[in-house]
């Protein structure tokens, strides 16, 4: 028979009129003389539930009162439309059954801090604007999916074990594996998806990716997700221009799908509503006179800082993208500008609003023997990366690739303060619990 549900709260509009019963937990209560107010929560919304002593069995109203916040149970009553109610509808309760009293539950509407609330991640969870987050997480995860999907890419998953550092041997979780000696986890999927794009055309990887992040800022999660989109016989410019299109296709969806998430966050929508294509398009020599004209003391070779990052942002409306990084800041395998040797065809998109980076791309080194010089510059075990010459010796073409961070975009569509309430568990350098 089964015990799941048969009625859902955010499917109430389509039962006015109706009895039904719905289970979930016990967000709210209020009581005045006869009348108890239960607002219950069952994961797709919030319903309150009006509970008259004249109406029910005795024991009825009793359940109704001891009810703790948290408590799961059931509820069955006739569905009437109140737009003064949570949700726009009400249940006018004829039964009320216990499941579980919960205990005293440590979250309460009070205010409590960070630390305590991450302790409590997993009931944390549960709270209203949580909730909204990790819904508006799980339609960009699936806004990304559908983006590319829908433009001929094909799904490649890389490995989360590897042999060798993509993006600088810094920031490497390392284990002992087995009799091969040490390994890592991966830090981007990107070098495989190289060689899907060689197999595929243009593929996608989406999965979790790890740093060990030394930088305790609200933008630095040691394990966090990442898309990876891979195309052959595409430049720099090709690059830019998907990263656009991708950027307006998320925050749409979000904006078309999510209002009532967005409003339960009280996120200011009309930023969003900016993020239209054409973005902005300047050069890292650009972006440093830019910094220089707002009193920054930024001197050109050095990377930009999170600082750096926001006082670019801000002059803009919509993300900005910054293209042609001198090379010597950026991975192994960018390739140089064949017209300025000393810059490389990188981009990196800055979020506004202060949100910094969440893209960084480039287009790679094709050439075999360029690529082999990086690698020795950069002090990288050759025999490590053969494979990956490989893809150079056999049909070598153009190609080019982006990582979005996904704790970043939700963290910037969601207006959070920090990277640690856009995941459902943080990894940071100083937690890995619960
Ligand atoms: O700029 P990154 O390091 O680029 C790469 O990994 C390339 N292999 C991507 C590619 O071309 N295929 O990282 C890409 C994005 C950043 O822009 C940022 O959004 C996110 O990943 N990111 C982090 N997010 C959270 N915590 C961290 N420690 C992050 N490091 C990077
Ligand atoms: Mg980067």
């Amino acid at each position: 028979m089964g015990i799941r549900p048969s009625v859902y709260v955010k499917d109430l509009g389509k039962h006015v009129g109706k009895e039904v019963t719905l289970k979930g937990w016990l967000y709210n209560k209020r009581s005045s003389g006869k009348l108890k107010f239960l607002i219950m929560r069952d994961g797709s919304g919030y319903v309150q539930c009006v509970v008259f002593k004249g109406n029910v069995a005795d024991e009825v109203f009793e359940n109704a009162d001891k009810l703790t916040q948290e408590s799961s149970f059931e509820v069955t009553g006739k569905v009437k439309v109140e737009p003064r109610s949570v949700g726009g509808y009400e249940l006018d309760a004829t039964d009320v059954k216990i499941i579980s009293i919960a205990q005293e539950y440590p979250i309460t509407p009070k205010e409590h801090g960070i630390e305590f609330l991450i302790d409590n991640r997993h009931l944390w969870v549960r709270s209203k604007k949580q909730i909204a987050i990790l819904k508006i997480r799980a339609r960009i995860v699936k806004a990304i999916r559908d983006f590319f999907d829908s433009r001929g890419f094909v799904l490649f998953d890389p490995p989360i074990i590897t042999p060798n550092a993509c993006e600088g041997t810094s920031t490497l979780f390392e284990m002992e594996y087995f009799d091969l000696g040490k390994a890592y986890l991966t830090q981007s999927g990107q070098l495989y998806a190289e060689s899907g794009a060689m197999a595929l055309g243009k593929v996608y990887t989406f999965g979790p990716t790890f740093r060990a992040e030394k930088s305790k800022t609200r933008r630095h999660l040691t394990e966090f997700w990442m898309v990876e989109p891979e195309m052959a016989f595409y430049d720099l410019d090709d690059d830019m221009d998907l990263a656009e299109e991708f950027l307006e296709y998320i925050v749409q969806c979000v904006l078309t799908d999510k209002q009532e998430e967005l409003k339960e966050l009280e996120r200011d929508t009309t930023k969003l509503e900016c993020v239209k294509r054409p973005f902005p398009r300047i050069s890292y020599t650009e972006a440093v006179e830019l910094l220089k004209k707002k009193g920054n003391d930024f001197q050109w070779g050095n990377d930009f800082g999170g600082a750096d990052e926001t006082l670019i942002g801000e002059e803009f409306d919509r993300p900005v993208m910054i293209h042609r990084y001198p090379s010597e800041i950026k991975a192994f395998y960018m390739k140089r500008d064949p017209e300025n040797p000393k810059v490389a065809l990188a981009v990196d998109v800055i979020a506004p609003e202060g949100y910094g980076e969440i893209i960084g791309g480039s287009q790679r080194e094709d050439n075999l023997d360029f690529l082999l010089e990086r690698i020795k510059e950069h002090n990288l075990p050759q025999s490590f990366f053969e494979w990956y010459l490989d893809l150079r010796r056999f049909g070598s073409v153009p190609h080019s690739g982006f990582g979005l961070g996904l704790e970043r975009t939700v963290s910037w569509i969601c207006g959070l303060d920090h990277l640690r309430e856009a995941i459902p568990f943080p990894r940071m350098i100083y937690r890995n619990t619960p």
